[in-house]
């Protein structure tokens, strides 16, 4: 079958792991209660939310209605009042987690802070106080340009503290994107610090706040600074602040503010590939149930843990799984300021074993520039201390995720490959690690409550048995999902649920195996039409990946008169000696075609030193198809290194 929403799958792989006995034994989610949860879930969906959200959230007020769905509007838990703060932080201070850490913190320079519950508490009160004393209310909003030093966890959870809404502005975006930002949601204080660390450089982060507010932002009344590099910036007496000099007049005392379950807990703008960024809305109570539930049980979260995710605060991913979800649960959560790979290719694996991590969380472009590394940087250290790794962010080639498992997992921990997206808040699907047989490159299935689906055009769910791709779903509204898009309800509702309504469009093509097991290929506008055969990039770019001279792999369509599209691979060698020739050309074509069949076998192999990916690794393949088709890539402000660029044009 082939028509505009089917997706070919060429990939094939069926390696099995099942859960070892031993993880199995001391899971927090063993397969019983996991079929218990999933049965609920079936039966009595609104009961199954309801009982965990009663047993999970410290409730001030407790809620009156589990669902309101108005589609594509839902309101969760209306009539309960609860404070994010307080779930992450209070509650764990009459217990003996108060003087355990919950932020172990390292400076891109090698400095460390390790704040414990009690400690975290007091700062963040202190600022709660402070914003506060600049006249923030329950309600506004608040931007953080902050690079990844404590004092942005700290803001994040004073916010909440007091139901300022932030709007945290990834620490590597330029003054147009803060521009854009806190304009559209009219935030009325900056965070920021003086700059931050990257790769021994100074990132100027004030100095593009100062650019922001020369030209725009006219809502801003207030800018706090940290003092984190100590280079000299230009002031503002009339809105500048240090940050030290205002934390010093405040006291540590400050009651977290209940808010209303449907309160506006934080903005997060997210690109997309075309337009302007979306300002996505996630509200307090169905936010805090989701990312606490999935931390427990997705990444097996255990009180003695220490627990590393080496995103960054300025994506979800920190959001949810640095703060929120690991405080709310009263972990140990490892925080890095810099570059993964400086001074040294194995800065992430030092950190892992000076702190014994035993959880690690990371995206598959960190796994492949590890893997292009060499072992001999990861064999170095002793990782033992390591019994659960994570991805997340792009499908994981099937070669990345076995070398994860055996060299930085030592071939014996569960890895969980999780799907999820910025709109949806927290992991929607995901192994189980004491439940679920994982097969590499697959995200397993729907967690318990998650009604996840692949459907055709017509929104009938694909056949598994013949193996068909179609567009990934979720049927219906969950806690954590996006309420809306700031200031635009009709933009939430065509991009969501203007395809099917009700139904939530993820944008993500994907496949269903007989097992059930869901396989995301990639997102839809990626696809590649050759002569009528709708490929995923993700199958084809896998099977270039598994050649032993390639470290990365891109594919984009280039037009062509006689198959309507052709396949252009860009590649970046493991090796960048051996820079790739006509010779190794041919290799990797014929490599495609022994891997999945002369369909997929790219027209053109283009070699490159490295590939153009947006600041949270996703490898730009539009910029890239603009290159193979020879047009103008237009905009580039959103690569992490636009000298990328030039090398692959200039070629
Ligand atoms: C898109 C969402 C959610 C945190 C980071 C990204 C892709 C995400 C996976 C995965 C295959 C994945 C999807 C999704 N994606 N996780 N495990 N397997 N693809 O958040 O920037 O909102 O991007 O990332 O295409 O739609 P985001």
């Amino acid at each position: 079958m082939t028509d505009e929403d089917t997706i070919e799958s060429v990939l094939k792989e069926d390696r099995h792991f099942e859960p070892s006995e031993e993880f199995r034994q001391q899971a927090n989610l063993d397969p019983e209660t996991y079929e218990e949860l999933v049965a609920k879930a079936d039966e009595d969906y609104e009961g199954f939310w309801a009982d965990l959200a009663r047993e999970e959230l410290d409730w001030k007020e407790p809620f009156d209605e589990t669902l309101d769905w108005d589609p594509p509007f839902a309101e969760w838990f209306t009539g309960g009042e609860l404070n994010l703060s307080y779930q992450c932080l209070d509650r764990h201070l009459d217990t003996w987690r108060r003087n355990k850490a919950a932020i172990i913190w390292e400076g891109e320079p090698g400095d460390k802070r390790v704040l414990t519950y009690q400690e975290l508490h007091n700062e963040v009160c202190r600022f709660a106080n402070g914003l506060e004393s600049l006249g923030v209310e329950t309600g506004d909003r608040v931007a953080l340009y902050m690079p990844m030093i404590p004092e942005l966890a700290i803001a994040v959870l004073a916010c909440a503290r007091i139901g300022a809404t932030h709007n945290v502005i990834f620490g590597g975006f330029s003054a147009n994107a803060i521009e854009e930002r806190v304009e559209d949601s009219d935030c009325s204080v900056i965070v920021t610090a003086d700059a931050g660390w990257r790769r021994g450089k100074e990132i100027e982060l004030k100095d593009a706040v100062d650019e922001a507010l020369s030209s725009g932002c006219p809502s801003v009344e207030d800018v706090v600074v940290v003092q984190r590099t100590g280079r000299a910036i230009n002031w503002y007496d009339d809105r500048d602040h240090w940050w030290d000099e205002l934390m010093a007049k405040q006291s540590a005392d400050h009651e977290a503010v209940p808010v209303d379950s449907e309160h506006p807990a934080f903005l997060l703008y997210t690109s997309g590939t075309t337009g302007k960024p979306k300002g996505v809305l996630h509200t307090t109570a169905g936010y805090a149930l989701w990312t606490k539930l999935t931390s427990r049980w997705v990444f097996d979260l255990k009180d003695d843990d220490v627990y590393f995710c080496t995103a960054d605060i300025g994506w979800i991913t920190g959001h949810s799984y640095i703060v929120y979800g690991p405080l709310q649960n009263g972990a140990t959560t490892v925080m890095y300021e810099g570059a993964p790979n400086y001074p040294r290719p194995d800065r992430l694996w030092e950190i892992v074993e000076e702190n014994g991590v035993n959880i690690f969380y990371t995206a598959p472009t960190a796994i492949r520039s590890f893997m292009k590394q060499g072992d001999e940087w990861v064999d170095k250290h002793d990782l033992s201390s390591i019994r659960l790794l994570g991805t997340v962010g792009e499908p994981i080639n099937p070669e990345a995720w076995i070398w994860y498992r055996d060299t930085v997992g030592g071939g014996d921990v569960p890895v969980v490959d999780t799907w999820w997206q910025t709109e949806t808040g927290g992991i929607m699907i995901s192994p189980l690690p004491g439940v679920t047989t994982t097969i590499p490159g697959s995200a397993t299935k729907p967690l318990p409550g998650i009604e996840a689906e692949v459907v055709d055009h017509d929104g009938d769910p694909v056949d598994p048995e013949a193996n068909e791709g179609g567009l990934l779903v979720v049927q219906k509204p969950w806690p954590s999902m996006l309420r809306t898009v700031w200031g635009d309800d009709e933009r939430y509702k065509e991009t969501y649920f203007g395809r099917f309504p009700g139904t939530y469009l993820a944008g993500d093509g994907a496949r269903r195996d007989k097992e059930g097991n869901i396989w995301i290929m990639g997102r839809i506008d990626d696809v590649i039409n050759v002569s009528g055969h709708r490929l995923g990039t993700m199958e084809i770019e896998s099977a270039l990946v598994s050649h032993p001279s390639v470290a990365e792999a891109a594919v984009v369509p280039r037009p062509d008169d006689v198959k309507g599209q052709a396949i252009v691979g860009f590649v970046t060698t493991e090796d960048h000696a051996d820079g790739g020739g006509p010779e190794l050309s041919e290799a990797l074509r014929a490599h495609v075609g022994d891997e999945i069949g002369a369909i997929a076998k790219p027209a053109e192999i283009r070699f490159a030193p490295d590939l153009p990916k947006t600041r949270s690794g996703k490898i730009m393949r539009r910029l890239l198809g603009d290159i193979a088709a020879g047009r103008d890539p237009g905009d580039v402000t959103t690569l992490e290194d636009p000298d990328v660029l030039d090398a692959l044009i200039d070629e």
